[in-house]
């Protein structure tokens, strides 16, 4: 029997939604990480402290009994939000983050920024206080095809934006590209990248060969193989700018099976698993803790985790449950299509 024992992990980018689904979903992330980013993105968004403290309230409500789990607020960035709101969350300890969703890019992103020029103050006033940006890092121009819009993002926006703000610390979010894990790799300490566990098990031949696998829908959309191959190349190198974002995105399967399907994969179930099998297949187990519990921590400036997380190897694949149970519906585990023989044990 093959087994590994890690810090306890973190979750450096997750969709947790709120009521309901809120309470199905959060304590399939507190089974294993200790804590986690926690996206903006509700309807309507958290823009202010006042927003981040009542939702990291409904949070810490909606834990199952004995769980020990932290939400790490972000706030999620308008045209009209105040830099002396965001210095007083900087100061508060509660939000750790602000969140770019250019408006338009993805699901509840409407309310986002149109215009960069416009959130400036905001960005030289968390360059000075130290409070990190997450980019959603894909232009909207309609005209650009969607497999290009991160590639291009990078050149027409992160780039001129670090220049013009070397202070500012950055996280690209869910990096899909080669384009950009060279763009973080050639980067300093000011810039970090998360990287999903699906990105690293699906490319786009996944999603549309054979029939549409609207599961496997998520964005930034999953691109050509060479793609997932530098990500994986980026996540188990052990360098401390990748770190693990699950991008977690919970959508009830009526909302995902349909015409126009929502996208996000929802991987809060089984992501220790599928990245021990996906770290072992590479070679890099003994990385996968530098990943999941201490290049987040670093870049964020928290300490690690003091507890840990036992994964072991079964001849067997131990079953995982293929859907989650919530008021609104069920909810598609993701499945990577292949056997899985690793599981968390206590
Ligand atoms: O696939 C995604 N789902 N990507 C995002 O950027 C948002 C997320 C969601 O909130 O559903
Ligand atoms: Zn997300």
């Amino acid at each position: 029997m093959q087994q590994i024992t890690i810090r306890r992990p973190d979750d450096w980018h997750l969709h947790l939604r709120d009521g309901a689904m809120l309470r199905a979903v959060l304590p399939e992330t507190a089974r294993d990480f200790a804590r986690a980013i926690i996206m903006p993105n509700l309807v309507p968004p958290v823009v202010t402290l006042a927003d981040t403290v009542g939702y990291r309230d409904r949070i810490l409500a909606a834990l199952p009994k004995g769980a020990v789990f932290e939400p790490l607020m972000t706030l999620y960035l308008t045209e009209d939000t105040d830099p002396a709101d965001v210095a007083a969350a900087a100061a508060s300890g509660v939000v750790k983050a602000v969140k770019l969703y250019p408006a338009g890019a993805t699901t509840n992103s409407h309310g986002g920024v149109r215009d960069l020029t416009r959130v400036l103050p905001v960005l030289e006033k968390m360059a000075e206080v130290g409070l990190p940006l997450c980019v959603h890092g894909e232009v909207t121009t309609p005209e650009v095809d969607i497999f290009d819009r991160e590639a291009v993002f990078i050149d027409t926006v992160l780039d001129p934006l670090r220049r013009r703000l070397p202070g500012l610390r950055v996280v690209m979010e869910h990096i899909t590209t080669e384009e950009g894990v060279a763009y973080a790799s050639s980067a300093g300490p000011t810039l970090g990248a998360t990287i999903t566990t699906h990105h690293l098990i699906l490319n786009r031949n996944h999603i549309l060969a054979g029939g549409i696998r609207p599961h496997y829908y998520c964005l930034p959309v999953a691109k050509r193989e060479k793609h997932r191959l530098a990500l994986r190349a980026a996540a188990t190198s052990g360098n401390p700018q990748f770190f693990l974002g699950t991008d977690s995105a919970p959508h009830t399967d009526a909302l995902k099976e349909q015409a126009c399907g929502c996208a996000g994969c929802f991987t809060a179930t089984n992501t220790m698993p599928l990245l021990a099998h996906v770290f072992e297949e590479d070679g890099a187990l003994d990385r996968l803790e530098a990943f999941t519990s201490l290049n987040g921590p670093a870049f964020y400036r928290l300490p690690v985790n003091q507890t840990t997380l036992r994964l072991v190897k079964h001849a067997t694949p131990p079953p995982f449950p293929d859907k989650i149970v919530t008021e609104a519906g069920p909810v598609t585990v993701f499945n990577p299509g292949f056997p899985v023989h690793w599981r968390v044990e206590a």
